[in-house]
């Protein structure tokens, strides 16, 4: 199945690519979320495929919700991760697509059409950016590492709104990097580019299949909790390499 994620990931990446830079038809769905033309055309493809290929899965995908079927197959699809970069004319947005058995995931992909990098992992398999095997950074000092991580829509309103652990980490490692996609961030985090990666009120189609990725490389993945299970939202993540996960969690539960 995963030659099949990689072709449709590259496929809806196109899609991206040749909407790029062009007038998009924004909808707001709250203040601050948006959501373009191509976010639904993208994930109509992708639904399509996935239900034609293997029809009586179910799919979680962002714009659509939940498409049911059987409790077994699930899917969880971000047609377009980092719409906000997209309907700015940032460069930074990607393809995300999981595939889960009884609740785990078992394949992962990630598409990065700009610079046409395409992250994968099967369990057990390990993770790979273009036929290259990944590998965890071996940071071990905070003032040595460049982290990345993320901030909710409701960034304005919500107390949860990671602004103070964003401040501590400023203070300690040599940047905190917000790159607008969280699916890529933990990409990432898997090519050793960044140290670790935490984000607060996500949803399962932003990181289940970079979780996988971020894991197959090396990565410890919890959520900030400590506990390993994340798809159940509001999902918190933190991923980062053995040698740094527990300070960060330590951090980011406030013991330190
Ligand atoms: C968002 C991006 C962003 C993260 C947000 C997500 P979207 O997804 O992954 O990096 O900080 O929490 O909602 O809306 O661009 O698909
Ligand atoms: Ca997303
Ligand atoms: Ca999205």
């Amino acid at each position: 199945m995963l030659p099949d994620l990689e072709r449709l990931a590259r496929q809806a990446g196109e899609l991206l690519r040749l909407g790029y830079e062009q007038e998009h038809q924004v909808d707001y769905k709250d203040v601050i979320d948006l959501v373009t033309e191509v976010d639904r055309q993208s994930e109509a493809f992708l639904l399509g495929e996935i239900l034609g290929l293997f029809p009586g899965h179910q799919i979680v995908s962002e714009e659509i919700g939940l498409v049911p079927g059987n409790e077994i197959d699930q899917w969880y699809v971000d047609p377009l991760d980092g719409t906000v970069n997209y309907a700015h004319g940032i460069p930074i947005f990607t393809v995300s697509i999981a595939y889960a058995r009884n609740g785990v995931v078992i394949l992962g992909v990630v598409y990065d059409p700009m610079r046409d990098e395409l992250f994968a992992a099967e369990r057990g398999q390990g993770a790979r950016c273009n036929g290259r095997k990944l590998q965890v950074s071996r940071a071990t000092e905070f003032k040595r590492s460049l982290l990345v991580t993320g901030f909710p829509y409701d960034a304005w309103s919500s107390p949860r709104n990671n602004l103070e652990n964003f401040g501590r980490f400023a203070r300690m490692t040599q940047g905190v990097r917000r790159l607008g996609s969280a699916a890529l961030d933990l990409c990432y985090v898997a090519a050793g580019r960044f140290d670790g990666y935490w984000e607060l009120s996500l949803n399962p189609w932003d990181l289940a299949a970079g979780g996988l990725i971020a894991a197959e490389a090396g990565a410890v993945v919890t959520n900030l909790d400590g506990q390993s299970e994340h798809l159940t939202p509001p999902c918190s993540l933190l991923a980062a390499p053995p040698s740094l996960h527990a300070k960060m969690l330590e951090i980011l539960s406030g013991k330190v």
